[in-house]
Order: structure tokens, then sequence, then C-alpha cells
């Protein structure tokens, strides 16, 4: 641990995608966060999961450089290697594994295995600045809505968390994806949408809500909705989508939005809570920032952008838990790349 200071220096790694990254906590303030987007991705408009974890075997070593000197901290100064072990694809989440794990025994500190959509909900204590420090008091509610997964979890304490409702089909920020790509958009869709979105009109086109039970949810059927529109449009008005993109942009996005927020109502009231937190890459979606903001009897906590999409911050701060608690990782366990559970 460093001199004068309880908390411990714990390295972050994540992998579980298509972001390398790395990060350097103390305690939960972040000294360094460092990702690296892989962009050669975009031209297939999708994450190709062999080269994703080449990427990542080029990238680790610059970034954990990179978090080391943005930190000011000496390798040898970390007190442990917290990784993501999954959900996440195999391929990437071995790379950060191994590494981590050769790094820590050379180092002769231990690692910490870390739950990627724990780590998503765990965004809330990461903080760089004081004023950053908001954190939410249990119990509460988190949304958790990424390229992968999307969650409603009541989250109970750091170590109980429990998903109350999730996607049957595809994740809403595949949803932000697949839409963009069947409009010609580049990937990640999610950013590009929500851009496009600002210009346009939301009511313009109304689009089916699904019929998911309970808390959980269900976007491919909007997916084949949007898509089955924009042909019949583009039959009758060849020049719909250079006429209307941010008109539909906008719609897509109001619907997805309305669809998250139906259920997160359904779960405030089920559970009384409205602590109401929001996690994971399209936690980064303005419309979604601005329509939690505006909701009138919840306290809203959104974290600082660059702990919601994937990074290793947010692993740190997990990690930071699992330190404490002394839940130390083995060198041979292997990645989970399925959600099995928090
Ligand atoms: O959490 P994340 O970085 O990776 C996963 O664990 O999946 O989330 C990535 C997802 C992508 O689907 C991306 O399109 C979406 O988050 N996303 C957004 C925005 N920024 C990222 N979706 C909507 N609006 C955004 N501003
Ligand atoms: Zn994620």
């Amino acid at each position: 641990m460093r001199l004068g200071s309880a908390a411990p220096l714990i390295l972050g790694i994540e992998s579980s995608c298509d972001e390398t990254s790395a990060a350097v906590s103390l305690g939960d303030n972040i000294l360094a966060n460092v990702i690296a987007s892989q962009k050669i991705h975009e031209s297939y408009g999708g994450v190709v999961p062999e080269l994703a974890s080449r990427a990542h075997q080029q990238e680790i070593i610059p970034v954990v450089n990179q978090a080391l000197t943005e930190a000011n901290v000496q390798k040898n100064q970390l007190n442990a290697i917290a990784y993501c072990n999954g959900p996440g694809l195999m391929g990437s989440l071995l790379v950060g594994a191994s590494f981590s794990k050769s790094f820590a025994y050379a180092l002769g500190i231990p690692t910490l295995e870390v739950n990627h959509m724990q780590a998503h909900v765990m965004a809330h204590f990461a903080h760089r600045t004081e004023d950053q420090k908001q954190v939410p008091e249990f119990p509460f509610l988190c949304l958790t809505v990424s390229g992968g997964h999307t969650q409603i979890v009541l989250v109970e304490s750091f170590s109980k968390m429990v998903v109350m409702g999730q996607t049957q089909d595809d994740a809403a920020g595949e949803a932000f994806d697949k839409i963009a790509k069947y409009l010609g958009l580049p990937y990640p869709g999610g950013p590009m949408i929500d851009r496009l979105a600002k210009e346009g009109n939301p009511k313009a086109f109304t689009f089916p809500h699904p019929k998911a039970p309970n808390l959980d949810f269900s976007f491919s059927g909007l997916k084949t909705a949007v898509l089955y529109f924009y042909q019949k449009e583009l039959a009758k008005d060849p020049s719909f989508l250079s006429n209307r993109l941010p008109d539909l942009c906008a719609s897509v996005q109001n619907t997805i939005i309305e669809i998250l927020l139906d259920k997160l109502e359904s779960a405030s009231k089920a559970t009384g809570l409205s602590r109401i937190a929001i996690a994971g890459g399209v936690a980064a979606n303005s419309g979604l920032r601005k329509a939690l903001k505006e909701k009138s009897g919840w306290n809203v906590f959104i974290p600082p952008f660059e702990f919601c999409t994937d990074n290793a911050g947010m692993v740190a701060v997990a990690g930071h838990r699992l330190y404490l608690e002394s839940i130390f990782g083995k060198l041979d366990s292997a990645p989970t790349p399925r959600f099995i559970g928090m």
C-alpha cells in the first residue's frame, strides 16, 4: 500500500470485448483509466472475435505502461491486479486473464477476478475527483445497458446483486448497433444514432413496444420492425433516408428509451426504491440521461462518461472490494464467457 494511505493500489485490466483498458486505482480513486478502442471492427459492422483478441495482445502492454505512467505509480508499488474474467468473448478475456496472472505472479501480488456486469454497477463508486464522489446508498436499482447485456439489478450491497429482469434476445446496445447497420451507419451505431437523434423529431415515427414478461426485455422485434418500415419507406421514396435520417434515429432512440424506462418504473414500483442508477455503454446515451434526469420522484445516479463504456476503472473498483474481503484469484481459474450470475 502507498505510504500513509490505507487504500490499496490496484491495477485494473478490462479486455472482455473490443476495448483494451488498464486503470490504476487507490481505493476507489481512479488515478489513470486508459482505454484503447479497437477501430479494426468498424469496417465489419460489428466485433470480429478473432481480430479482437489479436488487437488485445498488441495493445495490452502499451496500455498498461501508459496507465502506470499517468498514475505516476511503479509496478512494484501495486498491491493487486484486478481483471475481468467474464462474461465476454473467450479469446479476448484470455488475453487479459493471462497477462494479469503472469504479471501478478512475477510481482508476487494477488489477482482479483472481477465479473464484468458487477464492474459496470461498481462504476458508480469510481471517482477521479471529490466532486464526482456521489455514490448511491444501498439498496438501489441499476439498469445496466450495454452491447451484450440489458439488466435491471437490485443492488443490496457490494456483494449482493440480484438480477430482477434481463433481455430475452438482443441487448439494448445491440439494437442500436444493428439498426444503425441497416441504416448504413458505422459501428458502433449507438453513439451515431445518439448524435443524429439530436437533430430529429422523436415522435416522427412510432414503433411497437415488445411484450416481454415481468421485468424482462426484448429488442429483436424492434430491430425487425425498423428494418421493414425503412424498406417500405425506401420503396415509396428512394430519398427517404437522406431526408428523414435524423427523424428515424430520434424515433428509434425514443422507443428504446421508453421501453427501458417503462420496465425501470415497474421495478421501482415493485421494490419501492427510487434510487435509480444506470450503467454500461448505453448509459452514455444523451437521450436516456436526459429522460432519467427529468423523472420526478427519482434520485438518479449516472456515472461519469469514461466509466460508462467498457473501462478498467470499474474493474479496479470492483477488485478493491474483493481485495478488502481477501477474495483472491487463482492461477488455474479460467474465464467464464457466458453470464452465469453476479
Ligand atoms: O458497455 P459497453 O462499452 O460494452 C459492452 O459491454 O457491450 O457498451 C457498448 C455498447 C454499444 O452497443 C454501443 O453502441 C453502445 O454501448 N453505446 C451507445 C452510446 N455509446 C455507446 N448507445 C447509445 N448511445 C450512446 N451514446
Ligand atoms: Zn460492458
